[in-house]
């Protein structure tokens, strides 16, 4: 078989690959896994059955289910939700948005491959141009997404220590520099890896950074407000003209409808849906026939405050006392602020050995981790911090988190005994 350069980008064992794989071997309960790796959302019995609830009305519901199943729809998604998206995003946070500045992507995910290789790769003019993460360690499912070789860099993060036990990313400004060659800035808010929340001052200056260079500001909103609004401190939502949103279904409960939902000025939008055309024809609609009724009368809104908000705040806080009670005074390590999404992020900045190595010794003990070093890429420079990471998801079952931590304790404890 003669593959191309671009197979060999995509086929390659990718960090996202080994991370997608492990999640679907231990939600498939084939294992005693307990499972703190990917990026599942938790089951949460009252959202569960709303959706079954919404199924149930659409199976009853004259030629809704006819209408979603059995036609596609514009590149751009369901004209009627992009309306309705449009009008609940303009009533909620005052801005002044119409359908024309909503596309429908195959899940966020899909959104980001299409949006790297817009701003990224050479342009017409030969040059190779860059997408810029300002804060590093970012989501690993941006690493590979880039078709041309070096078209992401990032830079490391500053390292706050903000109380005993615990310290928050900020976004280096004064090592920030934006050469000509970088086509957009991207950052994930809340954080996937680390829970950070990027302060509205850090927003700010990015998106003056990146007016002032004529570039887009990708936010990637996947955890953040209005929905699923995992956030855990004050953080304003952010868009302006040169900004693109990128917001999700799968946070609420609903990763396997694939549906991610795109914000941004009408150039980006028609890009976007030409893509979309090429790719996919259309998306699939059943994820915004679920959700329609409740985008127009705000329950989508009322359910992440309510319910889902509520629910991951008290899992974090429990998988936090579970942390504090396992690894006691003994073994020095510290956990970024949790301020949002649905991980807790441990730095064990004395570790003898990689993260990568401790994540496979969990893993013999049926404990998945996901290995930090995944979510430093694009680095210029080797920065030992990248291996001494581990994201916990703590969405799973608080039991098996808490179990978990004394088996992370007890096979630190035992690293660090035969490592003097
Ligand atoms: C920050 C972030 N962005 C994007 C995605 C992609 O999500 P989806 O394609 O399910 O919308 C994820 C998934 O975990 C994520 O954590």
């Amino acid at each position: 078989m003669r593959m191309t350069q671009f197979a060999q980008r995509f086929c390659k064992k990718t960090g996202i690959l080994e991370l997608m794989d492990d999640l679907g071997q231990a939600m498939a309960g084939s294992t005693e896994m307990r499972m703190l790796g990917g990026g599942n959302p938790a089951h949460i019995p009252e959202i569960n059955q709303l959706w079954r609830a919404r199924t149930q009305e659409i199976l009853n519901n004259g030629q809704e289910l006819e209408e979603t199943l059995a036609n596609y729809d514009t590149p751009r998604g369901k004209e009627s939700f992009l309306e309705a998206m449009a009008e609940l995003l303009n009533q909620k946070f005052g801005w002044n948005l119409t359908g024309k500045n909503i596309a429908i992507t195959n899940g966020s995910q899909t959104a980001f491959f299409l949006l790297l290789n817009l701003f990224s790769g050479h342009d017409t003019k030969g040059q190779l141009n860059r997408v810029m993460f300002p804060l590093c360690p970012e989501y690993i499912g941006y690493a590979d997404q880039a078709v041309e070789e070096g078209a992401l860099a990032t830079r490391p993060a500053k390292i706050n220590l903000t109380r005993p036990g615990f310290f928050k990313y900020g976004v280096d400004f004064d090592n920030l520099e934006i050469s000509d060659d970088i086509g957009a800035l991207c950052v994930s808010r809340p954080t996937n890896p680390t829970g950070n929340v990027l302060t509205d001052q850090e927003v700010h200056k990015l998106s003056a950074l990146a007016a002032s260079k004529d570039i887009p500001f990708i936010i990637d909103n996947a955890y953040g407000a209005p929905f699923p609004n995992i956030l855990f401190r004050e953080a304003t939502p952010f868009w302006d003209h040169h900004v693109i949103l990128s917001m999700s279904l799968s946070k609420l409960g609903l990763p396997s409808v694939r549906t991610g939902i795109l914000v941004g000025s009408e150039e980006i939008i028609d890009a976007v849906s030409a893509c979309n055309a090429v790719l996919s024809l259309s998306n699939g609609s059943l994820g915004q026939t679920l959700v329609h009724p409740l985008v127009k009368n705000g329950d989508l809104l009322r359910i992440s405050d309510e319910i889902i908000r509520p629910f991951y705040a008290e899992r974090a806080k429990t998988a936090i006392e579970s942390m504090q009670d396992a690894f006691s005074t003994d073994i020095p390590y510290r956990l970024h602020e949790c301020e949002g999404a649905l991980f807790l992020w441990l730095w064990l900045p004395e570790l003898p050995i990689s993260s990568f190595e401790l994540y496979q010794r969990l893993k013999k003990r049926n404990v998945l981790v996901v290995s930090g070093h995944y979510f430093f890429y694009g680095l210029e420079e080797d920065w030992d911090h990248s291996k001494q990471c581990l994201r916990l998801s703590y969405a799973q079952d608080p039991q098996d988190f808490r179990d978990a931590a004394f088996i992370m304790a007890d096979e630190i404890r035992k690293i660090m005994d035969q490592n003097p």
